[in-house]
């Protein structure tokens, strides 16, 4: 077993060949690129740039060869990977390297691999089961790669949405973001992970970073014990129950501790509480910052004691932390017991992966499995399950290209690999399917005449304004595909993903004029939103007759979008987040607790644009008879919910049937509405489905006013439907006696 031949192979280490071990850098490919686009001024300052400053690729390689390197991340190629590989087996040990990537909705930073949509579209889909696919998938592809270790789920729960990360999580609502991330772990990791085609998964970021002042990435969070409890650590806790074998820490200080540095999260909660057997990762330079950011280190070598003492695992990125730890264990300062906990896990990884049978990857049989036929097929689902009909006035949609037969398309990102979204670099054209090509494919009888606005949707000049107007003027219906733009090394362009977060949530650049100008022709618009957040859209909402959120759907999007307008795919995607309408409603979320809507002192108007659960479809669904197997139960026990459902209009479809509660007097506070279960259904044209789900005392727990936590007895209000909007729930009560 893997436990033996880790003790086995650590009784022959070195404490340097251990430390090492917690060591990784970034990928030779990636140095180099960053050593020639970055100026020598840069270079020097490059701890803030996240380089270190006069480390080269080539010493690199040579630490590889000296056996002081365990681990890599982003080697974006299967060539490299090998090399990599081939300078560890001249070591003393010849231990091979832990290769970790950032495939969070497939390996988007390897070019040529299947890019399925963003967290936030997957966690539209309401279908944890298709998650769970994606992710296999995506295991696959990265292990045929030279890949082992995935750093995804992010499981923080998305309270801020001026925060650049929103699309790479999976929205708001602490269950669902859980049961997707649970879904997302067993996919990569299975069962235990041994095996080749075996990936480890990573819960990240702990936490509070979804939270953060001003919405800034990295910004302090101030969360106390309940909140922690009830919304931010539950989703990680569903991590570690499927398995998760790491995680990785925020950069944020959490209530005033960086949690780089955080025992408390590290040890007694993770590790104590929670019984996490892996090991945790740091993030790029965040050990550093708590030394030149945080200030609660007055050296690095500090703060990497601090931080290994605190609980951290591995180090992401840089030639210091190695010899200061050799050196704190040197002096006492840390124990070599603490690194031998790290260092077994970090092995145990690599022997039951098989990396020490085989470290290599063949190249021949990469170019069967990346991007296969299957794996394509599986990100088309995903992009018709998570793409969300928000508007459909006077049923415009589905089009018959019959009536429409001069089509208008513009936008930023009508016909772009900006569908694919952030983690994701430029993907070979041939395997992306753009929104205006996905049109031409499905409806090649249309006569489609396209302006281009190029990439960067904060540039639009009054020609281009002008030029869509006259275009819109001489069509039947116009289609604006608008948004955000997340694609990572668009450095320049993006406004949306990592570190790209926003004081304000309206469209960006000019696209609010454009929408409006084209609107003021008269002619029939279809708005489709391509975003990695939510944006404050209300003007569309109000004017525009047909509106679809598509978040970031991936290489098939433009096929998905394109088939849910010509009606050949009925939309059945769901709100993972609410969508506000205006940016100062954050937080605007639909489980807030009742006094958040109080006072009606603010103006304007205090709903949000688009509810949690809200979706719609080119069918109607009808919702009855919603009992309880038994009105009163003891706090011991379960009861069972059903309602009908039924398909009442002429198109078969899918609908997630949603089911929250209100605890209706308590003694703490409790949101409004909490999300317990879901459940996604196919339903044919007048079918009617009996769906039923079982509310346990744990969905009817929380912490009481002494943070005990438990079933409390009292009334709780049962809500079941299409929705989190009052008017899309039937009610009946429950007495807890
Ligand atoms: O995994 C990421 C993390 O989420 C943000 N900083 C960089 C890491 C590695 O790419």
């Amino acid at each position: 077993p893997a436990t033996e031949r880790v003790s086995s192979l650590m009784s022959q280490m070195t404490l340097e060949e251990k430390v090492a071990q917690m060591c990784q850098y970034v990928g030779l490919e990636h140095m180099k690129t960053a050593e020639k686009n970055m100026s020598a001024e840069d270079l020097k300052h490059s701890h803030a740039q996240g380089f270190y400053p006069n480390l080269h690729s080539s010493d690199v390689e040579e630490m590889t060869k000296k056996g002081m390197i365990g681990s890599f991340l982003h080697v974006v190629k299967a060539e490299e990977a090998n090399y990599l590989q081939s300078l560890a087996q001249q070591s003393r040990l010849k231990i091979p390297l832990l290769i970790g990537i950032d495939a969070i909705h497939g390996n988007g930073l390897y070019c040529g691999s299947t890019i399925y949509p963003t967290p936030i579209g997957q966690a539209s889909t309401f279908d944890p089961a298709l998650i769970e696919r994606m992710s296999r998938e995506t295991a696959v592809e990265m292990r045929a790669s030279g890949m082992h270790w995935t750093f995804t789920p992010n499981v923080e729960v998305a309270r801020d949405t001026r925060w650049g990360r929103v699309g790479e999580t999976f929205g708001e609502d602490p269950y669902l973001v859980g049961q997707m991330g649970a879904a997302t772990v067993r996919g990569f990791q299975t069962k235990d992970f041994t095996g080749n085609d075996k990936v480890i998964a990573c819960a990240k970021h702990l936490v509070g970073g979804s939270q953060p002042a001003n919405g800034i990435n990295g910004a302090p969070a101030e969360l106390s014990e309940r909140t922690l409890q009830e919304v931010f650590f539950p989703p990680f806790k569903d991590c570690l129950d499927a398995g998760v074998f790491t995680v990785m820490t925020a950069h944020n200080e959490l209530n005033g501790i960086p949690c780089h540095g955080n025992k408390y999260l590290m040890t007694e909660v993770l590790r104590n509480q929670w019984k996490f057997d892996g090991f945790v990762v740091s993030d790029w330079m965040d050990i550093e910052r708590m030394h030149d950011y945080h200030n609660v280190a007055e050296t690095l070598k500090d703060a990497y004691r601090i931080s290994v003492d605190a609980g951290m695992g591995m180090h992401m990125h840089g030639p210091e932390f190695y010899e200061a730890i050799i050196e704190c264990v040197k002096e006492g300062t840390i124990s070599e017991k603490q690194i031998d906990a790290a260092v077994s896990k970090i092995l145990e990884v690599k022997f039951k992966l098989g990396l020490f049978e085989n470290p290599f990857v063949d190249l021949k049989k990469k170019d069967e499995i990346v991007f296969n036929e299957k794996h394509q097929q599986t990100a088309l689902e995903g992009a018709r399950k998570s793409i969300v009909l928000l508007k459909n006035e006077g049923n415009v949609l589905p089009l018959e290209a019959s009536k429409y037969k001069k089509v208008f398309v513009t936008g930023h990102n009508a016909d772009n690999q900006s569908i694919l979204g952030d983690w994701a670099m430029e993907q070979p054209e041939e395997h992306v399917t753009t929104v205006l090509e996905g049109l031409k494919a499905i409806s090649p009888e249309t006569n489609y005449n396209f302006l281009d606005l190029g990439w960067n949707v904060r540039l639009l000049s009054d020609n281009q304004i002008k030029e869509a107007v006259q275009q819109a003027r001489n069509s039947d219906l116009a289609i604006l595909v608008v948004g955000e733009n997340s694609m990572r090394y668009h450095w320049n362009e993006k406004t949306c993903g990592e570190n790209s977060d926003r004081y304000e949530l309206s469209l960006p650049g000019r696209q609010q004029e454009l929408v409006e100008a084209v609107a003021a022709t008269g002619v029939p618009t279809v708005i489709i939103l391509v975003n990695g957040r939510p944006l404050t859209t209300e003007w569309i909402a109000e004017n525009m007759p047909c509106i679809i959120e598509a978040w970031e759907p991936g290489v098939a999007g433009g096929q998905a979008l394109a088939e849910i307008l010509y009606g050949q795919v009925n939309p059945s995607g769901k709100l993972p987040i609410t969508i506000p309408r205006s940016t100062g409603q954050i937080q605007c979320m639909y489980n807030h607790k009742f006094t958040n809507h109080w006072f009606p002192y603010a103006t304007g108007n205090s709903l949000p644009l688009y509810e949690f659960g809200y979706g719609l479809s080119y069918t109607t669904y009808k919702y009855d008879h919603l009992k309880l197997s038994e009105a009163s139960i003891t706090p011991d026990k379960s009861v069972k919910v059903t309602v009908d459902v039924t398909n009442t209009g002429k198109m078969d479809g899918e609908e997630t049937v949603q089911l929250y509660i209100r605890d209706e007097y308590s003694s703490a506070t409790r949101p409004v509405k909490e999300l317990k279960d879901f459940a996604r259904i196919p339903l044919k044209a007048g079918e009617t489905k009996e769906v039923s789900f079982t509310l346990t005392p744990e969905m009817l727990s929380y912490y009481d006013a002494d943070m005990h936590y438990g079933v409390e007895k009292g009334t709780f209000k049962i809500m079941v439907g299409a929705s989190s909007r009052d008017t899309d729930l039937q009610s009946v009560i429950l007495t807890v006696k």
